[in-house]
């Protein structure tokens, strides 16, 4: 092996040199067990006596250049946090572009609902989804032999607690609608009241293109010493036109809900066929979008309220519903599968 050889090489690749790991490549390459220097070494006795003490002093330098070497390359990539440091960066290449996600279109429609009421003076409130059965059902009026109280209809709790509960607040379970806020709040404030809640809500419907078992609904409620059915119909029509736009035409028709009364429905005209008929609202030319009706006197009594003193109106709106129809999808599903290629059209 010629030394003299070997050290040209050596520079040459210690310019290379541009990494941690083509760091640890050139010492192996020389210091390490089979390399370079140890093979420099082994080969001592093959030299002639008088030439030994000179080949010794030159393995020797060669062997603390290399050492300088590795010394000056670890301290560069050192300083760098170990950050690796390339010699031919080539600073004004693009970035690789990150996707940043969106707003999931379901959030985006419930906040949009939200901030139109906000705008009327409305404040948000939340209800867990865990309740018990005062809540949703007794406290709103619903009576005892009320379908909806089914197990059919609603998810029970399965929980070990369920038999010391408190036997007036009932059975814990997963609310089926967001009604059971409107106690909540009133339990807990005195009117005026103008309360919007948004939250998810869950019902053991067998999945299809307009059923999930768990979907999410709009609560809304006003309540003074003089609210009318006016009122009602001022601040939904307000909100109508502020979501679906200027031209929709609305009707309320009656309806019976226990915790209202009187109760409507509120239809729009179809947002596909402009009201003429077509296979989204059936050929009636109207779409239902929500219940509502002036809270039942009852449901002021449960919250100790006086029904003589106060009125209030309510009602409660589907989002995924109103999703639906705003962009025009065909399939609840959609909105919980995850499929980028349908959530990145919103
Ligand atoms: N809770 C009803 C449902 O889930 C919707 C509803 C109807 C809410 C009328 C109301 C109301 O507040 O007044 O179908």
């Amino acid at each position: 092996m010629d030394i003299e050889l070997i050290e040209k090489e050596l520079d040459s690749e210690a310019q290379n040199i541009n990494s941690l790991a083509s760091l640890e490549e050139f010492r192996v390459k020389y210091l390490g067990r089979k390399g370079v220097v140890a093979q420099l070494t082994g080969s001592f006795p093959s030299i002639e006596p008088a030439r030994r003490s000179e080949f010794g002093r030159r393995v020797n330098e060669l062997k603390n250049k290399i050492s300088a070497i590795i010394n000056q390359k670890e301290n560069i990539f050192s300083d760098s946090c170990g950050v690796q440091q390339f010699s031919d960066t080539v600073l004004d290449l693009p970035g690789i572009a990150q996707d940043i996600g969106r707003v999931h279109p379901l959030t985006k429609v419930s906040k949009e609902i939200c901030s139109i009421f906000k705008a009327m003076g409305f404040s948000i409130a939340e209800g867990p989804e865990v309740e018990t059965e005062f809540n949703n059902f007794t406290g709103l009026n619903i009576p005892l032999e009320h379908p909806s109280r089914d197990a059919f209809d609603t998810f029970y709790l399965d929980s070990l607690n369920q038999e010391v509960r408190n036997p007036k607040e009932g059975k814990l379970l997963l609310r089926s609608h967001t009604s059971p806020a409107q106690i909540r709040v009133m339990k807990s404030r005195k009117p005026p009241l103008a309360v919007i809640v948004p939250g998810k809500v869950y019902r053991p419907d067998a999945t299809d293109a307009s059923h999930s078992s768990m979907f999410h609904q709009i609560e809304g409620f006003m309540i003074d010493t003089n609210i009318k059915f006016s009122d009602l119909k001022g601040v939904l029509e307000a909100f109508a036109k502020a979501i679906f736009g200027k031209d929709i035409k609305m009707r309320f028709r009656p309806h019976f809900f226990p915790f209202t009364e009187p109760s409507a429905e509120m239809d729009i005209s179809c947002i596909m066929c402009k009201g003429k008929g077509c296979s989204s609202c059936g050929k009636k030319g109207w779409l239902e979008i929500l219940g509502s009706g002036m809270i039942h006197p009852n449901v002021f009594k449960h919250v100790g309220y006086d029904p003589k003193e106060y009125t209030g109106f309510a009602f409660g709106m589907g989002v995924d519903r109103i999703a639906m129809l705003k962009y025009g999808i065909n399939d609840i599903r959609l909105f919980f599968e995850n499929d980028l290629r349908f959530l990145e059209q919103f």
